[in-house]
């Protein structure tokens, strides 16, 4: 029987097309004789649909013709301990159930999926999920709390201050002072987004001001950065666990502007609507750095995926200065288009990356079920003998 993997895409998150692109890439490359694929589109309003219709990238043009043509749906826990994806009528469940489900792939970008809250639950259900586990997204996607770990174990990152929203609004001068401290010019980024959506720079305290009124519509935790001037942008895909990782080839980023937008990221194919996804961004592959930055850059990918737990693909960025320096500057732990643009020149063609995704994600299941396992039959044995609970402690 062919493995049955419900793709969750879209999703509330500014990265939302991202997302849509990226899934139907991804569920395009996957292997059919292997898997029944069921597409899980998460509206911008949070309502789910399931559906045939959902496969087309084109259909997505007039999306609230798409959805009249599709089911709205939910996942439920069924009596047999199976997940099943059931047709939502009129507010009420239905007993329309159109699948079971054996295993999840979340190809959702940022808020709502990347970090952590799809993950945790896919995790109240009981449903296998392939990438990052709820702890590695939710860091993953905090920028202040992925620097403080990677800093903890003496991974290179830029200098940086981080805070509040309310504390901006309460004691500027206070913060405007953190930028001094770092030294102009500056980055400011809402410490929770991506897409470099709310990211400016600032060389000034007037430029900081804007940059922090902006960022603070769209976070309530913001960071600082010292800015690298004469900046190469390479990037490497990381694939694996715990237990064994591989890198990428590594890529260079271009960039039109001196932060490599939202537009060089999706649009630089041309109008919008045409946009490929992060395989369409200008790069050069495999980055045009010398052999040894480009084995610490690797180095360094693998040890960030490590340190911070993660799991199935992701892509972490890196920023180099013109003294040979290198900084890792972010974690995507499901990056735009799965990073399969990395994979291919690296020996493996998209179909067999998801194969190994779905493969980590089955993996993790049963090293799960062996240590829930062992922990009931030790608490029942406890009971057994008369333990009292705590008081044993
Ligand atoms: N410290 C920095 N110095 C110079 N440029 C930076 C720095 N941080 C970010 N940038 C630029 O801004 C872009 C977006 O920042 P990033 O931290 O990657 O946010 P996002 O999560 O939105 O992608 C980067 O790709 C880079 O072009
Ligand atoms: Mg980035």
């Amino acid at each position: 029987m062919k493995t049955r993997v419900a793709v969750i895409f879209g999703g509330v998150s500014v990265e939302h097309e991202v997302s849509v692109i990226s899934a139907l890439q991804a569920i395009h490359a996957m292997d059919t004789m292997k898997y029944e694929i069921i597409p899980i589109y998460i509206s911008k309003n949070r309502e789910w649909y399931s559906g045939e219709k959902l496969l087309e990238i084109e259909n997505y043009k007039q999306l609230d013709q798409l959805l009249k043509e599709v089911d709205t749906v939910v996942l439920e826990q069924a009596a047999d301990n199976q997940v099943v994806l059931k047709k939502k009528e009129r507010g009420l469940f239905s007993k329309g159930i159109i699948s079971t489900i054996d295993v999840v792939f979340p190809v959702v970008h940022g808020t709502n999926g990347e970090d952590g809250s799809l993950q945790g639950y896919l995790e109240l259900l009981g449903l296998p999920y392939v990438g990052c586990d709820v702890a590695s997204s939710a860091a993953g996607m905090d920028k202040v709390i992925m620097k403080q770990i990677l800093r903890d174990s003496g991974v290179p990152i830029v200098d940086y201050r981080w805070f509040y929203a309310s504390a901006w609004q309460e004691n500027k001068e206070h913060i405007i002072q953190y930028a001094d401290e770092l030294a102009y010019p500056v980055i400011v980024k809402p410490a929770n987004l991506g897409s470099s959506v709310g990211i400016s720079k600032a060389t000034n305290p007037e430029e900081l001001e804007e940059a922090i009124d902006l960022a603070v519509s769209y976070s309530n935790k913001i960071i600082i950065e010292k800015m690298i001037t004469n900046l190469t942008e390479v990037n490497c895909s990381v694939l694996g666990d715990y237990e064994n990782v591989e890198s990428s080839v590594c890529e260079r980023v271009l960039m039109t502007d001196e932060i490599l937008s939202y537009k060089d990221k999706y649009q630089s194919g041309g109008k919008t609507g045409d946009t490929k996804g992060m395989e369409s961004v200008n790069r050069i592959i495999p980055a045009d750095i010398s052999e040894e930055a480009t084995l610490k850059v690797k180095e360094l990918a693998e040890k960030t995926f490590q340190l911070l737990n993660a799991s199935g693909v992701s892509r972490i960025d890196f920023l180099l200065n013109d003294e040979g320096e290198i900084f890792v500057n972010e974690i995507n732990t499901i990056p735009g288009s799965l990073s399969f643009y990395l994979w291919e020149p690296s020996g493996k063609n998209f179909q067999q990356l998801t194969d190994e995704l779905i493969r980590l994600a089955l993996k993790r299941e049963r090293e799960r079920q062996s240590i829930h396992f062992s922990i009931d039959s030790n608490l029942f044995s406890l009971h057994g003998k008369g333990s009292k609970g705590s008081k044993g402690k």
